[in-house]
Parts: structure tokens; C-alpha cells; sequence
């Protein structure tokens, strides 16, 4: 497969990013990002790109492409309503829109969370924000599209958030995730059961488009 990965630099992207590189199944990974993983691979090719809502100056390079996987996206926390639907729906289906008209035979998966309102009309707002990304993704002319919920994500080989203080907090309590990806499915995976579990979907399918953290532990 030949991929494009958004998000590579972010905690989510950085996992999946590793298992693409060692799985032979993946012949190629375009990173788009607003800034450059600073990785060197020689399945990797990285186009850092300035506006994330307009694709069109690089319409060229972004085609011939089996899967896409959409890590991009951002914490509600302390952002109001319109900047957190314009992170996370705009630029989400600027992108899949994009990809979906230059790659048709395409497999897009994202990467959104548990407890996504899929109705639209619940009373937490990152949950109805992502549920309509989610529904709209899955209306766009893809091959497939795939939403993927994990819950937790415990970072493994040396994958990182960019922010220290998340980093001590998984560090300290590394035992205690450990203990729960292993006992508690629903709740808690790690990048790696994430990145490898995109990558199987992107190549086999699934019998469902919404893959819950048992779903994404099962595979
Ligand atoms: N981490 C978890 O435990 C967890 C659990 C469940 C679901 N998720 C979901 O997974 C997704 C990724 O989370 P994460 O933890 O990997 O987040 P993260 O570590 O903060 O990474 C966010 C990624 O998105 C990129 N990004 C953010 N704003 C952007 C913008 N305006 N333009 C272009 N790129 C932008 C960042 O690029 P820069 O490096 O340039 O900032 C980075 O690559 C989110 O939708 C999140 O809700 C995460």
C-alpha cells in the first residue's frame, strides 16, 4: 500500500508512522504535515504544507495513493466551539475531500475517539463535532472509510506527546496502562495495536465503519 499519514508528528500519528515504516505491507508513507517529523526513512517523503484547508497547490502529489490515515486533531480543552470545529471538521474534510476526488480507490481512516455522538445532538461538544466529521467522512466517494474510537492510548517505542508533563504522567503510570491494555480492551489500547490495527483495515476491510477500542485490541 501506498499511504499518506496526517498527524505524523502528533502522539497518535508518531505511532502509527512507526508501524507503517516496519510493515512490509506498506510500500510507501507520504507525511503531510504543517511541520516536518524530522524522521529519515527510505519508505518515508514529507510535504510540509502551509494551510490545511486548501490542498490544491499540491494536488499533483497526492495521487496514486491506496490509504490515507488521518491523525491529525486536537484536544476541546480551553478552545471554543468554532476554533475546535474549524481544527477538526474543516480541516478534516478539506483534506478527505481532496483525497477522496484524486484517489477514489482509496481507504481513509481517522482517527477519533470513544464516545463519539454519532447523533450529532448530545450535550458534549467535542463528541458531536467529531460524531458529524464522522458522518460525513463516511458520505465522501472513498473505496472505505473507517472511524476509529480508541479510548486510551498508551505511547510505546518511544513515541511521545509534545507536551512534558502528559509525557511524566505516562511514564509514572506506565504499570497501571499496561495492566489495562492487557485486562481492559474498551478502554485502553497503545499506539502500536493502533498503528497496526489501521494498516490490517486499510488492507483487508472490516465488517463495520465505526471500530470501537475492543475492536481496534481484537485485530
Ligand atoms: N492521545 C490520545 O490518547 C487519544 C485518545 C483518543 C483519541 N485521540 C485522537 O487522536 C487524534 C490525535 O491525537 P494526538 O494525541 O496524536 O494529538 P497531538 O499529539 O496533539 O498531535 C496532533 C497532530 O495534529 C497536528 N495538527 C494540530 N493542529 C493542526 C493544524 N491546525 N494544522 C495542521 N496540523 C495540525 C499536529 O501537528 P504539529 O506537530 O505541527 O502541531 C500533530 O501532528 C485526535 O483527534 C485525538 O482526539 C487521541
Amino acid at each position: 500500500m501506498k499511504v499518506i499519514l496526517f498527524g505524523a508528528t502528533g502522539m497518535v500519528g508518531q505511532g502509527v508512522l512507526r508501524e507503517c515504516l516496519i510493515d512490509s505491507a506498506v510500500e510507501s508513507v507520504l507525511s503531510l504535515g504543517r511541520s516536518p517529523t524530522g524522521q529519515h526513512h527510505a519508505k518515508l517523503r514529507e510535504i510540509v504544507h502551509g494551510n490545511f484547508t486548501d490542498f490544491s497547490t499540491i494536488e499533483s502529489e497526492l495521487t496514486g495513493y491506496d490509504a490515507c490515515f488521518f491523525c491529525l486533531g486536537v484536544s476541546s480543552v480551553g478552545m471554543d466551539e468554532a476554533r475546535y470545529r474549524h481544527l477538526t471538521y474543516d480541516i478534516t474534510m478539506a483534506a478527505a475531500t481532496t483525497l477522496a476526488k484524486l484517489n477514489p480507490g482509496m481507504v481513509f481512516t481517522y482517527v477519533t475517539g470513544r464516545s463519539t455522538d454519532s447523533t450529532e445532538q448530545g450535550p458534549v461538544r467535542w463528541a458531536r463535532v467529531k460524531g458529524k466529521t464522522e458522518n460525513d467522512l463516511l458520505k465522501l466517494p472513498f473505496r472505505a472509510a473507517y472511524m476509529f474510537r480508541p479510548a486510551g492510548i498508551q505511547p510505546l517505542h518511544g513515541v511521545r506527546s509534545k507536551t512534558a508533563w502528559v509525557n511524566a504522567i505516562y511514564v509514572v503510570a506506565a504499570p497501571l496502562l499496561s495492566y489495562l491494555a492487557r485486562t481492559a480492551p474498551q478502554f485502553m489500547t497503545t499506539s502500536e495495536r493502533l498503528g497496526r490495527a489501521m494498516i490490517k483495515v486499510a488492507r483487508d476491510g472490516f465488517p463495520k465503519p465505526v471500530l470501537e477500542s475492543e475492536d481496534i485490541n481484537a485485530i
